[in-house]
């Protein structure tokens, strides 16, 4: 297993990651919010942003399988992975136009499912760290809006600061149903939740 990423963090998470060959402790939240809501399926096309050093994506390919694609963005360099069927490039969110086109070389214009695990480098000062968070997160709803297939979810990180209502509302303005859902393994992160929104309406936001 490579050396513990900048985010990670070392307790009965990290030895279970390192035990199942995941790359990350995070790759447990989203299998509590797969356990819970049953979102990714196989076959899907799914997008996952801020994804190094790629737990995520290994839980997402686990489930798609072989018929299915991921595609992961991070600003850091990710590790390649053994499969055909995901690609993890270098990139910043906030770059749109690369992003699109990043997808579309991988071979997809839509997806069924975008997950965000997005975070910015914390400060320790809570109104910084969650005004930065919801500002990632905002753009990571965007993205899904311009990505996904009528129908499709988006599962998004958030630190519950001032912003978090105002992120939630525009979300739930999306999506037939948006829930709040906090896995176990983030207890230790206490204002870090996650916006689990289903059936997205097929509206854009805005361009
Ligand atoms: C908690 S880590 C993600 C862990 C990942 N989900 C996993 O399972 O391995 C958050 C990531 O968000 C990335 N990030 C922050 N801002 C970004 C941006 N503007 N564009 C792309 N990635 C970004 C960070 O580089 C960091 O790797």
């Amino acid at each position: 297993m490579p050396k513990p990423h900048p985010y990670q963090v070392q307790d009965k998470y990290f030895q279970l990651a390192k035990q199942k060959g995941y790359r990350a402790r995070s790759a447990f939240k989203l299998l509590e919010i797969q356990k819970k809501f049953n979102l990714i399926r196989p076959g899907q096309n799914i997008v996952d942003l801020g994804a190094a050093p790629g737990s995520f994506m290994q839980v997402i390919r686990e489930i798609v399988g072989e018929r299915g694609r991921v595609f992961g963005i991070d600003l850091q360099e990710m590790e390649a992975f053994p499969f055909e069927n995901m690609k993890a490039v270098q990139g910043d969110i906030f770059e749109k136009e690369s992003f699109f086109e990043a997808m579309k070389a991988f071979g997809f214009e839509q997806a069924d499912g975008v997950t965000s695990d997005l975070a910015p480098k914390t400060s320790g000062i809570k109104d910084m760290d969650t005004g930065l968070s919801a500002e990632l997160t905002d753009q990571a709803a965007y993205l899904s809006t311009q990505i996904l297939k009528k129908g499709g979810y988006f599962v998004g990180k958030i630190f519950e600061g001032s912003e978090f209502q105002r992120v939630l509302r525009k979300i739930k303005r999306q999506f037939r149903e948006v829930h709040v859902f906090k896995p176990e393994a983030c207890r230790d992160r206490s204002y870090e939740t996650y916006i689990v929104a289903q059936g997205f309406l097929a509206s854009k936001i805005n361009s």
